[in-house]
């Protein structure tokens, strides 16, 4: 129940210059055993402090959603920390998403700039007296020393400064129809890393390196006088010339400024997050030269709280490194909504790239709950006409919707229901996933094709034009096939639901044979791309199969055994090949270590996946510096071919969630042996074969109350739950 009774939303009188606001209330508990309960939401985001100490251990509270449509509140009970007598509570709110530029700016109609506070304390006493403390212009609100926070600009802080000399709030009449209860993941500091390196640049700049390109922020512990400066920046790579390298951050100022007091101290910033492997010491008080200098300098990796479920491994460093770097971007933007990117000024819900990579993100991790949240405001910020915005939550001014981006509302929803077995969010998602198919349906004068309308098309593929981002692969070739697959999932849903999808089956009849007439003339695309044949395989649009796969294989060939895909092609690529006979150029894809490959980037040591396949260039130079992020995931995509072909773990859509699996691993002479294994909601998945003295021994874990299809080359099994092991000659 929303508790907030009387309370009212309140600011600062004065404009919000970048400083975080602070709320005061002090307040009395006359009764040892009250207890006290406090709601608190912002716009802004918010820090609880009860007598000077931090309250909870959640990061960027409300959380970032649909602000205007869907808030979260959180709950605190303070019971057993506050005293008898006097307390007082200080809640100190910045920006955020909420109040931060960008998102002002790409919102025609921001809720604020101002941070807002909405709480309310309730003190309950023992004879069951309830007092109640909603915010109002009783609460006092000033200055304190947060001087300047903004998600991509960074903070600044002056521990000399506390609150003082605060005045009324002001009251801002404002409703509570959206306010909601946290439905998201706590977003929480998850690990820390210690610096692996402090070195000097060609330029003369100290610079400690934490091994790890992450998102986060950085905590220090220095003793320093009144008013001696840190001052930080954030990189995720040295230059050409081994200099600190920002531009690709571009207008994200990634700041980290902290005036000191005297004494010892220690500080890590409250409101901002950074994306980074190296920082900067462009001020340090004291000696900076050593590890032992550095060693009270933190990296604290910041993101979702979601329980770890997957595991891969096998014998090739390189690839497990590659598995590592999806992972770590994982980290890296499943924060509070699956982002592109964590460092430049952008950092937002992308529809496409969360699609791209949402089966790898269901393996690695418990995302369900994530997903949850995430999917609840892409329907509250659905079009009336049906169209998905381009990113959730929707800042930016475009109204049109993009193929592939805006299937995101069926794929992500109906991976959640294959990994979990997850029906609720079918249910709850089912009228946003319909709703976005009839877009695509209304869309131009043939309900079969999407064959209007501006598109991102094959993002980043390597065919691009000079000058382009968008892949050569025909917009409208991606767009219908993309309606094609939309609708086939929506179709699959609406069964498990139970309703009649007789209509949406006609139609896709409809797409896939309009397709086919419109986009396969000459038997063949043109351009003809290896993403456009990718798609029209991996979606079941193309009725020869074998000679579809036949000539993907040639375009790869002829172009020197490399992939040349972007966004919407590289997910499936490797799939459509192992599934269709395949397998050993799928591995060669995989292995591949020179440019372009997944491995370049690995042997060019990414610890992270890369925006593009060339964000580094051989010669050490980079792509333009307006778009070349090194923690973008879409491409991590890979992951998922690891676990359900190399260890080939999958589940049966009949009955997901892994009730019922199929064990299919495809092995290659190139690799000695896989080890994965996914922790379901019935327990451990596990799969892992090992090449020795002439013989493959597999062995496959199957959970209590499950059972598997297991295949093998020569056989085919039926098994239940237990542990399986099958030795066969390596052929
Ligand atoms: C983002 C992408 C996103 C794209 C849309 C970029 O700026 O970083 O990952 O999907 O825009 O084309």
């Amino acid at each position: 129940m929303k508790g907030f009774g009387e309370a009212k939303w309140i600011r600062r009188g004065q404009d919000c210059q970048g400083e975080a606001t602070v709320f005061q209330k002090v307040f009395s508990v006359n009764e040892e055993n009250s207890s006290v309960l406090l709601q608190v939401t912002s716009h802004g985001i918010y820090e609880v402090y009860l007598n000077g100490v931090r309250i909870g251990v959640d990061y960027f509270t409300p959380g970032w959603t649909s602000y205007a449509k869907r808030l979260q509140y959180q709950d605190y009970d303070l019971t057993e920390l506050v005293t008898l007598g006097e307390n007082t509570l200080e809640i100190h709110v910045a920006r955020g998403w909420c109040c931060s530029r960008r998102y002002a700016m790409g919102n025609n109609n921001p809720i604020t700039t101002n941070p807002e506070l909405l709480a309310a304390l309730k003190i309950v006493n023992s004879d069951g007296n309830i007092t109640e403390i909603g915010t109002g212009s009783d609460w006092l609100a000033g200055e304190g020393p947060v001087r300047f926070a903004e998600i991509y600009d960074g903070e600044t802080y002056d521990a000399r400064v506390s609150a003082a000399n605060l005045t009324p709030a002001v009251v801002v009449e404002r409703g509570f129809e959206n306010l909601i209860p946290q439905e998201g993941e706590p977003i929480r500091v998850i690990e820390e890393l210690r610096p692996q390196k402090v070195f000097r640049t060609p330029k003369g700049e100290t610079v400690i390196d934490f091994g790890q390109n992450l998102t986060g922020f950085v905590s220090f512990t220095v003793t320093a006088k009144a008013g001696d400066c840190v001052e930080f920046s954030h990189a995720e790579t040295m230059d050409q010339e081994g200099n600190f390298y920002t531009e690709n951050y571009r207008s994200a100022k990634a700041k980290l400024n902290y005036i000191c007091k005297e004494g010892t101290q220690s500080y890590a910033p409250h409101f901002v997050f950074y994306g980074f492997r190296y920082i900067r010491a462009d001020q340090w008080p004291g000696k900076l030269e050593t590890l032992e200098d550095a060693a009270g300098i933190r990296a604290l990796v910041v993101h979702s709280q979601m329980k770890r479920i997957g595991h891969f491994e096998c014998s090739n460093p390189l690839v497990n490194r590659l598995y590592e770097n999806a992972l770590w971007g994982q980290r890296g933007n499943y924060l509070d909504v699956p982002t592109d990117c964590p460092q430049r000024d952008e950092r937002l819900g992308w529809t496409g790239d969360a699609q791209a990579f949402v089966r790898t993100a269901s393996y690695n991790y418990d995302v369900d709950r994530f997903f949850h949240k995430w999917l609840h405001d892409m329907a509250a910020d659905q079009r009336a006409d049906g169209g998905i915005p381009h990113v959730v939550p929707d800042i930016l001014p475009w109204k049109n919707s993009s193929t592939a981006w805006g299937d995101a509302a069926l794929i992500c929803p109906w991976q959640m229901y294959l990994t979990y077995g997850d029906l609720e969010i079918l249910r709850d998602q089912f009228e946003c996933m319909r709703g976005y198919v009839e877009y695509m349906r209304s869309q131009g004068d043939n309900e079969f094709l999407w064959n209007t309308g501006e598109h991102y098309g094959d993002w980043v593929a390597l065919d691009a034009e000079p000058g382009s981002y968008k892949g050569a692969t025909d917009l409208y070739l991606i767009a219908t096939a993309f309606y094609a697959y939309s609708t086939s999932i929506l179709i699959k849903a609406g069964k498990v639901l139970g309703r009649d999808m007789t209509e949406y089956e006609a139609l896709l009849a409809g797409i896939k044979s309009a397709f086919l007439q419109e986009f396969w003339k000459d038997g063949k695309p043109d351009p003809d791309t290896q993403t456009a044949w990718i798609i029209g395989i991996y979606f079941d649009l193309l009725p020869d199969k074998k000679a579809a796969v036949a000539h993907l294989t040639e375009l790869i060939k002829k172009g020197d055994g490399a992939l040349i895909t972007g966004f919407v092609g590289t997910p499936y690529l490797l799939h459509v090949l192992s599934e269709n006979g395949e397998e050993e150029l799928a591995y060669s894809l995989l292995l591949r270590e020179e440019y372009p490959s997944w491995l370049y980037s690995v042997k060019a040591g990414a610890t992270t996946i890369w925006e593009h396949w060339d964000g580094i260039k051989p010669d050490g130079s980079m792509w333009s510096p307006n778009m070349n992020s090194l923690n973008h995931y879409a491409y991590g995509a890979v992951a998922d071919w690891m676990y359900g072909v190399m260890a080939g773990i999958r589940t049966d859509d009949e009955q997901p969630g892994f009730r019922r699996i199929l064990f299919q691993p495809i092995t290659d002479r190139r690799i000695d042996f896989v080890k994965a294994s996914i922790e379901s909601r019935y327990g451990l998945v596990a799969s892992e074969w090992k090449r020795e003295d002439g013989k493959i021994t597999y062995r496959f874990t199957v959970p209590e109350d499950c059972s598997a299809l297991i295949r093998l080359d020569d056989a085919e099994l039926e098994v239940g739950a237990g542990v399986h092991v099958f030795v066969r000659a390596d052929a």
